[in-house]
């Protein structure tokens, strides 16, 4: 979860900025807004692209995909994330503040966006955007973990493959950030985030926008590590997804659902009509305090009352972890010991998103089983109820912004629809990617055409 700010001055900078608005007027080539309305209507045609995913929640914390941008295009490692719209990457701005990433930072060339973008308007959208003197769009994100991003809109091209085999490299906007702060003792170490949020700045839109791909993205992040992730509709099972209507609040920026009741152990908690964000940024789930304090006295409750584990007030991994007689040595062995979680909503019959034990506990390296489930009260979350990486692992997830829905299906992640190997070896397959899905009545089959 973000939320975008007025960028403070960098008074040291704007030596730098000023030089860039000098090279782009003599370079009037950003047709950015034109080219995206006279495409729109291409829509028929569009196609999907796939992302192999690295990353685990536990000990990484995140899932990333490798993204080239740029003419000649290099590789930078983004962190996932729908919980934001911006992309952006760490920049040789020069960069005033930035971390230890994989890449060397991202050199802009002559290609800011303008203030006067629609791109840069829908940045600070609902709250009215002041254009400053020069002609460029700063941009500032603020991540509900407490990290950040500053920086300037450009825009360059990012090559993709399609999995109807063609290749197309559009010219894109994404964030130069050259101030960061990340937060907390185990920051990802990627060059940036990939945002894919509902926002017309997100990447997706903008390709939805091109008439490249439908505004769909989904994602199947294993438990295991690694996964995938997708643009667009072609993969998304016609059977077999559970699927719930996004909450229709026009202020809404998250992808959020609702409203849904909690359960543990198959009994309602009494925490009613809650509103779920999902956000694949976030590494665990943040409960509001009203449904975090519930879950926390439930799984004590039930704890005590078996008297099998003990806390472990020595494992620092999370704030509540437990012990058991032997120490855990894979998250299997959880199951045992801990009760299933569920959000029921009630808006339509039979739909639920389940929490298996292995969904909301990590087991950690010195073999405790610690809670994923985090005080969103703390960190000022309000009344939401985030759903993190650790709950959406071993799950297909949709987010379908055409039909305003979200969608979900148990599957297995470790197999990426190979349109890697097809297509490398010259000839096109129709591949069939069998993703196992247990949830939901019929089992499905992929196809990439
Ligand atoms: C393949 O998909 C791309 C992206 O949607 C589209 O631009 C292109 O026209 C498609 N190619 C064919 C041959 O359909
Ligand atoms: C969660 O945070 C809120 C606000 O700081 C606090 O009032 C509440 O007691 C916390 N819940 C638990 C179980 O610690």
């Amino acid at each position: 979860m973000h939320e975008e700010k007025s960028p403070r001055k960098i008074p040291f900078l704007q030596g730098f900025l000023c030089l860039l608005v000098v090279l782009l007027a003599s370079f009037p080539s950003c047709s950015f807004a034109a080219s995206r309305s006279s495409a729109t209507k291409k829509k028929a045609s569009a196609s999907s692209v796939i992302f192999p995913v690295s990353g685990n929640v536990y000990p990484k914390g995140y899932y990333q995909v490798t993204v080239n941008i740029g003419q000649p295009p290099k590789p930078y490692f983004l962190d996932i994330d729908t919980g934001s719209d911006l992309t952006w990457l760490q920049c040789d701005a020069p960069c005033a503040k930035c971390t230890p990433a994989p890449h060397s930072p991202y050199k802009p060339n002559k290609n800011l966006v303008t203030c006067k973008d629609p791109l840069c308007v829908s940045l600070y959208w609902p709250t009215s955007h002041q254009c400053e003197s020069l002609d460029q769009c700063d941009y500032q994100v603020e991540y509900a973990d407490r990290g950040s991003s500053l920086g300037v809109l450009v825009q360059d091209l990012f090559p993709l493959r399609f999995t109807n085999g063609s290749i197309s490299a559009p010219r894109l906007a994404f964030g130069c950030g050259y101030d960061q702060e990340i937060p907390g003792p185990n920051p990802p170490y990627t060059d940036g985030v990939l945002g894919l949020g509902t926002g017309k700045s997100s990447i997706l839109s903008q390709l939805n926008g091109l008439g490249l791909t439908r505004n769909v993205i989904g994602h199947c992040l294993s438990v295991q590590g690694g996964g995938f992730l997708f643009f667009g509709d072609d993969l998304v099972p016609s059977s077999g997804i559970v699927w719930t209507s996004l909450s229709s609040n026009s202020l809404e920026k998250h992808y959020s659902v609702g409203p849904a009741d909690l359960f543990f152990g198959g009994q309602a908690s009494g925490v009613k009509g809650q509103s779920i964000v999902f956000d694949s940024g976030s590494t665990y789930n943040y409960f509001n305090s009203q449904a975090y304090n519930a879950v926390v006295s439930l799984l004590k409750k039930d704890i005590n009352g078996r008297k099998q584990l003990q806390d472990a007030v020595d494992d620092k991994s999370l704030p509540i972890c437990w012990k058991a007689p032997k120490p855990f040595k894979s998250i299997l062995d959880v199951k045992s010991y801990f009760k299933p979680l569920a959000l029921v909503f009630t808006s339509a019959k039979n739909v639920q998103f389940q929490l298996q034990p292995e969904a909301y506990l990590i087991v950690t390296k010195q073999g405790n089983a610690c809670l994923g489930i985090l005080n969103g009260t703390e960190v000022g979350i309000g009344k939401f109820n985030v759903i993190g990486d650790i709950s959406l692992q071993d799950k297909l997830v949709i987010y379908d912004n055409e039909k305003q829905q979200i969608g979900w299906a148990s599957a297995n992640c470790n197999r990426l629809p190979n349109v890697d190997r097809d297509y490398s070896e010259g000839y096109y397959q129709p591949y069939s990617a069998n993703f196992n899905i247990l949830e939901g009545s019929c089992p499905a089959t992929l196809w990439l055409h």
